[in-house]
């Protein structure tokens, strides 16, 4: 049936009930706003507390959806060539967690990129599953890894031929996108489901120019970041689900299992009209944000010593398209951290970026950017070139450090629940560990529970640690001991 993507049964629908101004002997406590903080309440509006309900008879339930929820997750399925789309508060991190759940149990394998955000291994934790690690293809210059090969898939699952899934990130964090379509033809000759990190990508599906999506590839679960790149509000997410390999109603109780009772109207209203924008402008909203992009592009990479990434690094199985909304910008060449550019940019200009690492900063551009707004990013970007070019030196080549992918050698959720001891950092290495570590973002962990420590990869965390980076994950978020498998010595 072809539905109207102008309508938006969710949100209209929660208006109406607010505009009869019911008398409310229900949660949220504050009603509608007047029994809050008197501040809070005029610095947020009437408006969005007067919506910030509960799953009350007339505003249906997203635990059993039957209503006008029903009918808001019918029309994302239909905008985004799912054959179902399930609304997620909790995140794509929420929506991974569920994919990996509905798919795997305990001692399923699961093939993986090794870069995964944390949110996977989560996944694989609480479901038991054992995971299978694919290399992503690393970029050396850049320091970032991209996707995985259609031949390590194949490969892996010549090698494992009772896993479970195969789980690919599409795009990465940094918009470059693999050959999804040859992986899901691959994994789908062998009739096993290819669960996609859908997480960057809410929007490539509205423009012929982006890469192609989870469903438009064929896949057979997506999890998608509405919240981060098609407009909706922070936290929310969706999961779609196409094809026969995956029954819709265990999707729909595992989902349940790991979602609140009380789930906010204000987020899932903002997927709906986010579908909507998407549905029926996304394409011109996206032609005038990539031609946005890419002007600013060509006027960052005018500046000495600052290289912002495009369509050049295409060209390998693991890089077959990018996203050009997306600014990676390497500024290794001014001898300058990509943190140390954040904060210049915070500190002198009042720029925030996306995220920084050793040698890189990430912009995002999207429809709520203005032409002024990237000349800004240019301008403090000349500036700063022209303040640290004494610095550089083209003829120097950087040498970029590069986590090695350690060995697993427990699954994660028996590491995770393994006697475990603390151990001062610097005598990690050798030991098993039992705890994630991660920079966020990206939240790609550089240790995963029942990984072998590495001298390299104590190195490698000592350095972003060094250089400010938000190095997270451990209990001891000074980094000063690791928690570890407990050794047991043999009784005499
Ligand atoms: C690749 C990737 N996957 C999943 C997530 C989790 O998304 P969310 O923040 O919506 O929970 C992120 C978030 O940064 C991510 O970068």
């Amino acid at each position: 049936m072809e539905r109207n993507q102008l309508e938006t049964p969710l949100f209209t629908a929660l208006v109406e009930h607010a505009k009869k101004d019911p008398v409310q002997f229900h949660i949220p406590g504050h009603k509608k706003g007047k029994g809050m903080d008197p501040e809070f309440r005029e610095f947020i509006g009437d408006n969005a507390l007067s919506i910030d309900l509960i799953n009350i008879g007339p505003l249906d339930d997203l635990h059993l959806p039957k209503g006008m929820i029903k009918r808001a997750q019918d029309l994302a399925a239909e905008a985004f060539g799912a054959d179902y789309t399930f609304f997620s508060v909790q995140g794509t991190s929420g929506a991974i967690m569920a994919m990996v759940m509905s798919v795997c149990g305990p001692g399923d394998k699961i093939l993986v990129p090794r870069n995964v955000h944390k949110s996977i291994m989560s996944g694989i934790v609480l479901s038991g599953a054992t995971p299978i690690f694919i290399h992503p293809e690393v970029d050396p210059n850049l320091g970032i890894s991209h996707g995985i090969t259609p031949e390590s898939v194949e490969r892996s699952l010549e090698q494992h031929p009772d896993s479970k899934a195969v789980l690919v990130i599409n795009p990465t964090y940094f918009g470059i996108s693999g050959d999804l379509k040859k992986i899901v033809d691959i994994a789908h000759s062998h009739e096993i489901p290819v669960l996609v990190d859908e997480a960057h990508g809410a929007h490539i599906q509205f423009h012929d120019e982006l890469p192609l999506s989870a469903m438009q590839a064929g896949a057979d679960m997506a999890a998608t970041s509405v919240h981060k790149l098609g407009g909706s509000l922070t936290q929310s997410s969706i999961l779609n689900l196409r094809g026969n390999l995956i029954s819709p109603n265990r999707v729909q109780a595992v989902l349940s299992m790991l979602t609140t009772t009380s789930t906010s109207y204000l987020l899932l209203a903002s997927l709906d009209v986010a579908r909507k924008s998407l549905a029926t402008e996304g394409q011109a909203l996206l032609e005038d944000t990539i031609r946005l992009a890419e002007l600013t592009r060509a006027k960052i990479n005018e500046i000495d010593h600052i290289y912002c990434v495009g369509r050049e690094i295409l060209g390998t199985n693991a890089a077959v398209a990018i996203d050009p909304t997306k600014l990676l910008i390497s500024v290794k060449q001014l001898g300058l951290t990509g943190y140390d550019v954040e904060n210049l940019l915070r500190e002198k200009f009042n720029i925030e970026v996306e995220l920084s690492d050793l040698y890189n900063i990430l912009c995002i551009v999207t429809s709520g950017d203005s032409e002024e707004e990237l000349l800004k990013l240019v301008q403090a970007l000349q500036e700063i070139s022209a303040d640290f070019k004494h610095q550089s030196d083209q003829n120097v080549e950087i040498s970029v450090l590069l986590p090695e992918i350690p060995v697993l050698a427990l699954t994660p959720r028996d590491a995770f629940y393994a006697e475990s001891e603390v151990v001062p950092f610097e005598q990690a290495a050798g030991r098993i560990i039992a705890e994630f570590v991660m920079v966020y973002p990206p939240g790609i962990p550089i240790f995963i529970p029942g990984e072998i420590v590495t001298e390299e990869n104590l190195v490698y965390t000592q350095k972003n640690m060094e250089a400010g980076l938000p190095v997270q994950g451990a209990e001891d978020y000074e980094m000063k001991s690791l928690r570890v498998i407990k050794e047991q010595l043999a009784t005499k």
